[in-house]
């Protein structure tokens, strides 16, 4: 049995799809267990260009078994769009996409709520995704959920959605929004239902049996941990564990039957929304920040830019116990003659840490910065760690002295076969 996970190591957009993507091939079972569809993980292969949101990365292998964990909100209309596009794309994932008839449903009020709250808290808005994820899982720990087993009950779905609907809308209301209609959610949701009916299940059995036949699991985490509601940099988070550990409750899968735990890390920093990043290159006219800004999958924003942190390598690989790194996007460094890289943090003179500080600390530290010198050579096309340039593999080895955890995997592309394996 082997049950390795793959988790986020910075603040989002790591590259986990890129990973999952290299290494499902291998796995019975590929799963996420937590967020929603605020995550968008791209995937590069042989089919095209992928932008996942809901369906683990690991459908593209025929004969992968994904699983959609109860730790999951479902957009419903978001995920029927992704399998319509997958099936478009001659993905055939009937009798394999297996969705969790405990998992939460993300309503249209939620979607309201949270461009609402955000709004209302101007400058100090969070920057979400307004794909409604805080509200859904601020009423899923308020007892206030909808699930699938809730809506697969014609009349137990009416009645709870009728008080929510109450609910909801006096708050929409009083923010002014628009009330929202009973009878169209409740026919439209219920649309949804009968759709995603043949693929909703209870995933314990499944799991349970799975891990006693001694089968492959590659959990698929969303988001990165500097996003987790209680070790990230809160409020500029996300509403969700981010966590390793989160596959427990997310998934049913018991933490003591994780083998490997993988980080994946960019060879710099991004960030999409509010919050700090210590490393940002504020300067407009530093041309690093061009190199380094990238554009969200999901929403399409422009993601902040910064160079690589080891203090948040250092304490994402240790919150999550990681066994292994999988840099990515070292590739996108090679215009660089120099190289900065932030190997910890000084606040008023004095060093700090990331676990010392709050989010507001965190945006007041000033990096200390070694310069590495850059490599200057095209590396997209190596296959082995030895024939990348020297300054690289410098590069790679620095992160596994700072960070204490071993790199097994180099990504130089964005595609499928653009890794080094260790
Ligand atoms: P995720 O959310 O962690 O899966 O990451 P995203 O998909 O949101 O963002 C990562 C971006 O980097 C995507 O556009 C990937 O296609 C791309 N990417 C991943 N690995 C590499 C790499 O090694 N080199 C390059 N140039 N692009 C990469
Ligand atoms: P993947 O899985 C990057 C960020 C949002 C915002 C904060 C809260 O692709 O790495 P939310 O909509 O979750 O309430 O927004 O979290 N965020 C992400 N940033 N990648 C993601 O997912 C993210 N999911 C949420 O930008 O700052
Ligand atoms: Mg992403």
């Amino acid at each position: 049995m082997s049950v390795s996970l793959v988790f986020g190591a910075q603040w989002g957009d790591e590259g986990k799809g890129k990973a999952i993507d290299f290494m499902a091939g291998q796995c019975d079972y590929s799963a996420r267990y937590n967020g929603g569809n605020n995550a968008g993980h791209t995937v590069v292969n042989q089919l095209g260009t992928f932008k996942m949101h809901l369906i683990p990365c690991g459908v593209f292998y025929p004969h992968t078994v994904c699983l959609m964990g109860n730790g999951m909100v479902i957009d419903p209309s978001v995920l029927l769009q992704e399998m319509d596009e997958l099936r478009a794309a001659g993905v055939n994932f009937d009798g394999r996409l297996c969705i969790s008839r405990r998992a939460h449903l993300i309503m249209p009020y939620h979607r309201v709520l949270d461009g609402l709250y955000e709004e209302a808290k101007g400058a100090g808005a969070t920057g979400t995704t307004r794909r409604g994820i805080g509200p859904a899982f601020a009423d899923k720990v308020s007892y206030n959920g909808l699930r699938w087993s809730d809506v697969a009950d014609a009349d137990l779905f009416a009645e709870k959605l009728r008080v929510q609907l109450t609910l909801k809308n006096k708050i929409i209301v009083a923010l002014g929004g628009q009330a929202l209609d009973f009878d169209h959610i409740y026919t439209v949701y219920r649309g949804y239902y009968e759709k995603l009916a043949p693929y909703i299940q209870e995933l314990f059995p499944l799991v349970q049996d799975g891990l006693a036949a001694g089968k492959t699991f590659l959990l698929e985490q969303a988001m990165g941990s500097l996003l987790d509601t209680d070790w990230g940099t809160y409020p500029f988070v996300t509403a969700s564990s981010t966590l390793a550990s989160a596959a427990t409750p997310g998934l049913g899968i018991p933490p003591r039957s994780l083998t490997r735990i993988i980080g994946t890390g960019k060879a710099y920093t991004t960030r999409v929304g509010g919050g700090p990043l210590p490393t940002e290159i504020l300067d407009p006219s530093d041309p690093a920040r061009a190199v380094l800004t990238e554009i969200a999958a999901t929403t399409g924003r422009t993601r902040r830019a910064g160079w690589l942190d080891l203090e948040v390598l250092r304490f994402t690989t240790q919150v999550n116990g990681a066994t292994d790194l999988f840099v990515t996007k070292l590739d996108v460094l090679s215009v660089f003659d120099q190289i900065k890289v932030c190997t910890g943090y000084e606040l008023d003179g004095k060093p700090v840490r990331y676990c010392d500080v709050d989010a507001y600390g965190l945006g007041k530290v000033t990096p200390v910065y070694r310069i590495m010198p850059g490599w200057k050579t095209d590396i997209t096309q190596v296959r082995a760690f030895e024939d990348l340039p020297v300054a690289a593999r410098d590069y790679i080895d620095l992160i596994e002295q700072e960070v204490k955890t071993p790199v097994s995997w180099v990504s130089v592309g964005a595609a499928r076969e653009s890794t080094i394996q260790r």
